[in-house]
């Protein structure tokens, strides 16, 4: 807590201002008529929101897939996540990666940024490589399936 000194250890390093930080990683498939002004909306709203709450973040959208990275309390990510799995929007989302930290936020300032995707398909493979879960391996590599058999994969 104190180092010899008496002086508050971290209190003149930035780990001072450090606080525990929760984050959501997945990817989802979006629902048949999102397009780009729909993502637009989404964007727009998200912005809003998460400015209120004290979220950042990136989201991706590339051939019909999302992909999104979320940061903030714990509290508003709970709610967010909730959320998420009630828009019609989007469907079989895959939790990639969440967990809480202390440390500095990633996008610390991006309410929340649209990217473009040149090609999601790497960024799943990516994800496929990395995860452990079963579930996840199989959601990834069905999404992987629907995207080479869509017209959408073939943008
Ligand atoms: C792929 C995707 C990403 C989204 N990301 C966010 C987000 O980062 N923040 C947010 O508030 N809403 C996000 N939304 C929208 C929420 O699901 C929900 O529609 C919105 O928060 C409701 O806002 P409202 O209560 O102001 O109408 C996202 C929706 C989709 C489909």
């Amino acid at each position: 807590m104190f180092d010899e000194y008496g002086i508050p250890r971290g209190a003149d390093l930035d780990e001072a201002t450090l606080v525990p930080l929760y984050h959501f990683v997945y990817c989802s498939r979006a629902a048949e008529g999102v397009d780009d002004a729909e993502v637009s909306r989404i964007v727009a709203v998200a912005q809003r929101n998460n400015l209120a709450h004290g979220i950042t973040g990136v989201l991706v959208f590339g051939s019909g897939v999302f992909f999104q990275w979320i940061e903030g309390p714990a509290a508003e990510i709970q709610k967010l996540i909730a959320t998420l799995h009630r828009d019609k929007r989007h469907h079989d989302i895959v939790s990639l990666s969440q967990s809480e930290e202390e440390r500095e936020r990633l996008y610390p300032n991006w309410d929340m940024e649209k990217v473009e995707a040149e090609d999601i398909r790497l960024v799943l493979q990516d994800a496929l490589e990395s995860t452990e879960d079963k579930n996840n391996r199989v959601t990834l590599m069905r999404i992987l399936e629907q995207l080479d058999l869509s017209p959408l994969g073939r943008v």
